[in-house]
């Protein structure tokens, strides 16, 4: 009788022990075959696009100020030509607004004249300005990864 309930303990302690080796096997596979299913998929994160069209030149006539919003980028336009400035604070990236005498900054309180240089902090650098070509459909192009030297304007036909 004794005999008979070790054997039958032995046999649901083996039983179990063979369960709970099994199931945590599969518990540290999870993360492994998650991570090759994951990798089994690309990974693609896209970026805004640093050049955008902007119209052509009969939409910025001399004296034109337009913000655009979603590129952070303030185009201009005088009798030099046009020129593109970024509306990016260069304190902390906050969008900063045009005033009479050039931008300035909500957040800290920054200034800048109408070229984008600063003169009055916190920022401590002035505003980037872009470069812009126009393609053979005479449309305008800005590309906010080239920054281009203050005072750049581009006249074209
Ligand atoms: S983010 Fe513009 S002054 Fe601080």
């Amino acid at each position: 009788m004794s005999n008979e309930t070790n054997n039958k303990e032995g046999v649901s302690r083996r039983n179990f022990l063979s369960l709970a080796s099994w199931g945590a096997a599969i518990l540290a596979s999870i993360p492994v075959v998650g991570g090759s299913l994951r990798m089994m998929k690309p990974t693609v994160h896209y970026e805004e696009s640093t050049k955008f069209k902007i119209g052509t030149t009969e939409n910025f006539p001399i004296g034109t100020i337009r913000k655009l919003d979603d590129q952070k980028v303030f185009i201009l336009s005088d009798d030099e030509g046009l020129y593109a400035i970024s509306a990016v604070c260069t304190h902390l990236g906050c969008i900063v607004f045009k005033t009479e005498l050039g931008f300035q900054c909500p957040c800290h309180g920054s200034r800048y004249n109408e070229r984008g240089k600063v003169i009055a902090g916190p920022a401590p650098r002035a505003l980037p300005w872009f470069e812009i070509t126009q393609d053979v459909n005479g449309t305008i192009i800005v590309d906010a990864s080239k920054e281009v030297p203050q005072g750049t304007k581009y006249k074209f036909v």
